[in-house]
C-alpha cells in the first residue's frame, strides 16, 4: 500500500501504532482512548489506544498533578504530549508494534470523559452479541472489527480498480424503484405524494443494469446496496452489498474470465490462477450441493441402483420409487474412525434436512459388522468399492429417501460434518469453483408450478428452446440455463447469467412463472417494451461483497463484516429499527394500521 499522505492541522503528530525506535528523542502528541491505567505507586502508566495501535505513556517527566490521572476512566479520550524514549530493556515488549518505546508525558488533557461502559471493546470477558450490537460503536472500537472495516474498504478499492482497468463505467441506479425480483419479498416504501402507491427497494439493480445495456453503456458496474425481505442466515442480511456487473456482447467464456480476473485481484492471486469449472449436475451428483466446499474430496457415491433388489426393504423401496435416491459416503480407516456414540449422533446432523437416519456398516479385514451389514451381500459390497476412489477397511454411511433433494441435503450435511470432524481441509486454503449449466427453473412438484432458479431474466440454453416453448411444465422444468455461480469454501460468492434479449422469450418466461398478461404488463411492461428497441446480447453477475469479506476475514458471521448489521430478525438493536411511525407520518401517508 502507498504511504499515507499527512495533511497539516491535526490535533496529533502521530497515531498510537506509529512510533518506533527511529522516533526516539522526538516530541510528539498522541490522541486516543484510555485502554489501561496502571498505578504502581511511584510509577504510573497509561496505554493509549486508537485505530492503529497502542502506545504506552509514562509519567516520570510529568509537569502536572499525578492525582489527575486517577480521574480519567477507561475509554476516556485523552491528548498527551511528551518525548519518545527507549523503554528499559526489561520493559521492552516484542509482541507490541510500539513495544520498544514509550512516551514520557509532559502534558495530558482529558478531551472527553467516558462514563462506565457496558463492556470494554478489548475486554477479555465476552459480552453477549445482543449487548455488543446495542452498543455497536463500542464493539467497533475493537481491533478485530476495525481491521475488518479496513479490509472491506481495501476490497472495495481492489474491486473498483480491477473493473476500471477493464474499462467499466460505474453508474448509480435508483433505490426508490419498482420490484426487481430475485426470489425474496420486496421492502416497500409508501409514497406521500401518491397516496396508496409504494416504491420497492431493489433486491438488486437487475432490470436497471439490463436497461443500461440497451442504453449503450457497454460495461457497467456498481457497488450497490440490495434489499431482500427473506429468512436470514449466518451469511444473509436484509440489506447487503453487491459488486454488480453487466456487459454487452460477451460469451460464457468472457464471463468466466471476468469472474476469474475479479477473484484474482480481490484475493491477490497470481496471474496463473484459474477457477475449476463443474456443471450443476456434477456438483449435485458428487456433493449434493451447488456450493460445495471442495477444499476436501470425500465425494458422494450414488448407490440407488445397487439396492433395487436389497433385502433391506427400506432401501429397496426407496430405490424402486421414481425420484428415490440412495447416496453413500465412505470413510476409509486411514482417514479416521468414529466411536459408536458418534455414529449414533449422525441422525442429529441430517434431521434438520428432513433425514430420518443414517444407515451404516463397517468393513474390517473383509468382515462386515454393525448397522445394516447383514443386508449387504458381496456383490453389492463389490459394486460399492467399484464406485469408490478409496478402497480397504472403513465405514460406509448411507442417506436414502424418496425425495432426491432430501438425500442431497442430508448427504451434503454429512460430508460437511465429516470434513470438520476428521479435519480434512486446510482452514487457510481457498478453493474456488465455477458452477455452470444450472436449471432454468425450480419446479414445485406438489403445486405443479415453476419458479425462476436464478431470476426471470436468465436465458434458456439454445438446445432447450423447443422445450421452453412446449406445454408440459413437468418437462419444461428440465430446461437448462446459461447461469453460473462462483463458489468458495462452501459459500456462494457470486452468480449471474446470460440474459434473455428477445422480448417474446421474456414474455414467455413470465407466462411460465404464472404471471397473467395484466400482471406482466403492470410489473414489467416497461422492461419488455425496452427489449423491442434493439437489445444487445448481454450478461452479468454480482458478487456478494459481504461474503467476499467474510472469506477474506475468515469469519463465519456476516455481522462481523458490516459496520451496522441487523440481527437474525432484521432489527437494529442500537437504533431500535424498525420503529413505529409517528402519528403525523401515519396520517400524511393515509395509513390505517391493522396491527398495533
Ligand atoms: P444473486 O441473487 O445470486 O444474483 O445475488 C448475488 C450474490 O449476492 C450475495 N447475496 C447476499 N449476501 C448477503 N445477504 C443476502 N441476503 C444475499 N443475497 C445474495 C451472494 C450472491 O451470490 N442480480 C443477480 C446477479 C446477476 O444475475 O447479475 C443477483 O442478485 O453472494
Amino acid at each position: 500500500m502507498a504511504e499515507i499522505k499527512k495533511i497539516p492541522g491535526s490535533l496529533r503528530t502521530h497515531h498510537c501504532g506509529e512510533l518506533r525506535e527511529s522516533d526516539i528523542g522526538k516530541t510528539v502528541t498522541l490522541c486516543g482512548w484510555m485502554n489501561k491505567y496502571r498505578n504502581l505507586g511511584s510509577l504510573h502508566f497509561i496505554d493509549l489506544r486508537d485505530k492503529y495501535g497502542v502506545t504506552q505513556l509514562g509519567f516520570e517527566a510529568f509537569k502536572g498533578d499525578l492525582n489527575d490521572l486517577k480521574k480519567f476512566s477507561l475509554e476516556s479520550v485523552l491528548m498527551a504530549t511528551g518525548k519518545v524514549i527507549a523503554r528499559p530493556e526489561s520493559a521492552k515488549n516484542s509482541g507490541m508494534d510500539t513495544g520498544i518505546i514509550e512516551v514520557q508525558v509532559e502534558e495530558i488533557k482529558l478531551l472527553s470523559y467516558a462514563e462506565e461502559v457496558p463492556f470494554l471493546p478489548h475486554g477479555m470477558v465476552q459480552a453477549t452479541e445482543d449487548l455488543r450490537l446495542r452498543y455497536r460503536y463500542l464493539d467497533l472500537r475493537s481491533k478485530k472489527l476495525q481491521d475488518i472495516l479496513t479490509l472491506r474498504s481495501n476490497t472495495t478499492r481492489k474491486a473498483r480498480q480491477a473493473l476500471y482497468n477493464l474499462g467499466f463505467t460505474e453508474v448509480e441506479t435508483p433505490i426508490l424503484y419498482k420490484t426487481t425480483p430475485e426470489g425474496a419479498r420486496d421492502y416497500i416504501v409508501p409514497s406521500r405524494v401518491h397516496p396508496g402507491r409504494v416504491y420497492a427497494l431493489p433486491q438488486s439493480p437487475q432490470t436497471l443494469k439490463q436497461l443500461l445495456m440497451i442504453a449503450n453503456t457497454d460495461k457497467y458496474f456498481q457497488i450497490c446496496r440490495c434489499f431482500r425481505d427473506e429468512d436470514l442466515r449466518a451469511d444473509r442480511q436484509p440489506e447487503f452489498t453487491q459488486i454488480d456487473i453487466e456487459v454487452s456482447f460477451p460469451t460464457l467464456d468472457y464471463m468466466k474470465n471476468l469472474a476469474t480476473e475479479m477473484i484474482r485481484n480481490i484475493f491477490d492471486l497470481p496471474e496463473s490462477f484459474e477457477m475449476k469449472s463443474i456443471s450443476y449436475d456434477e456438483v449435485m451428483r458428487d456433493y449434493g450441493s451447488d456450493k460445495p466446499d471442495v477444499r476436501f474430496d470425500l465425494k458422494h457415491i450414488l448407490a440407488t441402483e445397487l439396492f433395487k433388489n436389497s433385502a433391506f426393504t427400506t432401501f429397496s423401496e426407496v430405490a424402486a420409487q421414481t425420484g428415490g435416491m440412495i447416496k453413500a459416503i465412505f470413510i476409509p480407516t486411514k482417514m479416521g474412525t468414529l466411536a459408536r456414540k458418534d455414529i449414533d449422533g449422525l441422525i442429529e446432523i441430517v434431521k434438520p434436512y428432513g433425514g430420518k437416519g443414517v444407515a451404516w456398516f463397517k468393513v474390517e479385514n473383509n468382515q462386515l459388522s454393525g448397522g445394516i451389514s447383514k443386508f449387504i451381500d458381496p456383490s453389492v459390497l463389490a459394486a460399492l468399492y467399484e464406485k469408490s476412489s478409496e478402497k480397504g477397511d472403513g465405514l460406509w454411511f448411507f442417506c436414502a429417501d424418496k425425495k432426491e433433494n432430501i438425500v442431497h441435503d442430508c448427504a451434503d450435511a454429512l460430508r460437511r460434518h465429516f470434513g470438520k470432524f476428521f479435519k480434512l481441509f486446510d482452514i487457510n486454503a481457498y478453493a474456488f469453483l465455477w458452477v455452470y449449466d444450472f436449471p432454468l427453473f425450480d419446479y414445485d412438484e406438489d403445486a405443479g408450478t415453476l419458479g425462476a432458479k436464478h431470476h426471470p431474466f436468465t436465458r434458456p440454453k439454445d438446445e432447450d428452446i423447443e422445450l421452453y416453448y412446449s406445454n408440459d411444465k413437468s418437462k419444461i422444468k428440465d430446461v437448462k440455463a446459461y447461469a453460473y455461480d462462483i463458489v468458495c469454501n462452501g459459500y456462494e460468492l457470486g452468480g449471474g447469467s446470460l440474459r434473455i434479449f428477445d422480448n417474446k422469450q421474456q414474455s414467455r418466461m413470465f407466462e411460465l412463472l404464472g404471471l397473467t398478461p395484466e400482471e406482466c404488463q403492470h410489473q414489467f411492461g416497461f422492461f419488455i417494451e425496452a427489449l423491442k428497441y434493439g437489445t444487445p446480447p448481454h450478461a452479468g453477475m454480482a458478487f456478494g461483497m459481504d461474503r467476499l469479506v467474510m472469506q477474506l476475514a475468515r469469519t463465519d458471521s456476516i455481522r462481523d463484516v458490516i459496520a451496522f448489521p441487523k440481527t437474525a430478525s432484521a432489527t437494529d438493536l442500537m437504533a431500535s429499527a424498525p420503529s413505529k411511525p409517528n402519528p403525523a407520518q401515519t396520517k400524511e401517508l393515509g395509513f390505517k394500521w391493522l396491527v398495533d
